[in-house]
């Protein structure tokens, strides 16, 4: 027979269990990666019936700065415009919209390498300028895409459009083999743009150190940390609304963190700051058994920073072929844009070009580059539907 106080301790425990399991519930711990606001990286190939627009399928699943997803496009006739939907800034973080440009010339990338196994020849011309500082929120176009009708020629970066991720975990200390780097080196190498790779000590640890000193120098700069928080969403209905955004599934977090880390109570900013530069000391630069700089031959150059972003998007679904992962940490050209910003004395600018002994050139992307302990999630994105405007 079931006592009263065993019913009553029973129900209790019942009720715990019960909102234990709505906030689980609210807190996404059961739907990691799934929902609406996944649904892009499933759909991601479009039909053949949407004629030009078809590669935006691809486009929209780009790398971007926080998952801002600072696009918009227009698919007219034979030409895809690509706009820079310049509202969804990351304020001080990135006051020239350099990392935003970044961005755009992933979704290019992405664009161009669906066009032809779609069948069509892609001819980019990017908008040409110089980025300023602080620029307006309306948007501009930064691209334009035409498409000709030619054979299908499916670039072997294709099939690892839907399987790129950031991966912002543990990586494994096996070394890249040389020839693997050299390889991507080439694949992005140009007038305009080029990578360096570190391994081992020496440039290495200097870059990570670099890396360390800027993340710290941004959580003190309390504008730097709020114009960041602003893109973070924790909870499903909050990923669900605004489809964007940096996610506590994309975070870097291990599987079982991640499960505690939903359950807990938002931490407040300097909290989440002071996790974020441990993770880069420990975890990001501690484990990456390779970091990288993209560098061009002026950052502020709006054809160059397209550029820039279309080597990431490429070297970035060559790094996931070959079964590595990436992480862009990019904390050291945000300080050089702060300080230029803020008019104070930089030496991030010096300090890079002398570890990439690139005189001449100047970094505008810096980043690691290993195997994973563990699979990286998809991040939000907004729909097709969301972002195209005719
Ligand atoms: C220009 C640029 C700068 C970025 N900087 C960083 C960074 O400093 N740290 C980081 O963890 N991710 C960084 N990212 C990665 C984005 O946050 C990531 O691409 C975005 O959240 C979408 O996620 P996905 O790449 O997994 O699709 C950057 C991406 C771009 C294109």
């Amino acid at each position: 027979m079931v006592t009263r106080r065993a019913a009553i301790g029973g129900g209790a425990a019942a009720l715990v269990l019960a909102g234990f399991g709505y906030r689980a519930f609210d807190r996404g711990v059961f739907s990691s990666g799934a929902g609406v606001a996944f649904a892009p990286w499933e759909d991601w190939q479009g039909t053949a019936s949407d004629g030009v627009r078809r590669p935006l399928h691809a486009g929209i699943l780009a790398a971007n700065p926080h998952d801002t997803q600072p696009w918009a496009f227009t698919a007219e006739r034979d030409t895809i415009t690509v706009i820079a939907d310049r509202a969804r800034n990351l304020g001080s973080f990135d006051p020239f919209r350099r990392e935003m440009h970044l961005g755009l010339g992933c979704a290019v990338e992405n664009i161009e390498i669906a066009a032809s196994a779609f069948g069509y020849s892609a001819d980019v011309t990017p908008k040409l300028g110089t980025l300023s500082l602080s620029p307006p929120d309306d948007p501009v176009v930064a691209a334009e895409i035409i498409l000709t009708k030619a054979d299908v020629k499916a670039s072997p970066l294709f099939d690892f459009i839907p399987k790129r991720h950031t991966n912002r975990g543990a990586y494994k200390p096996d070394a890249i083999p040389g020839a693997t780097l050299s390889a991507f080196s080439d694949l992005v190498a140009g007038t305009l743009v080029r990578v360096v790779f570190f391994s081992g000590h020496g440039p290495r640890d200097a870059l990570g150190e670099l890396m360390i000193r800027a993340t710290e120098e941004i959580i003190a700069d309390p504008q730097m940390s709020k114009d960041s928080a602003r893109w973070f969403r924790t909870g499903r209905g909050d990923i669900a609304e605004h489809r964007d955004g940096v996610t506590m599934d994309t975070s870097g977090l291990s599987p079982l963190m991640r499960v505690m880390a939903k359950l807990a109570p938002d931490v407040d900013a300097a909290t989440a700051d002071q996790g974020w530069l441990t993770m880069t000391r420990d975890l990001h630069v501690g484990t990456a058994p390779v970091l990288g700089m993209i560098l061009v031959r002026d950052r502020l150059d709006m054809e160059q920073a397209i550029a820039a972003g279309r080597a990431w998007q490429r070297l970035h679904l060559a790094a996931t072929r070959e079964g590595l992962a990436a992480q862009p940490i990019n904390q050291p050209v945000e300080m050089i844009d702060r300080n230029a910003m803020m008019n104070r004395k930089d030496i991030y600018m010096k300090e890079l070009v002398r570890l990439a002994d690139a005189q001449g050139w100047q970094p505008t992307f810096t980043f690691r580059m290993g195997y994973a302990q563990n699979k990286a999630l998809p991040s939000p994105r907004r729909p097709l539907s969301e972002v195209l405007q005719s």
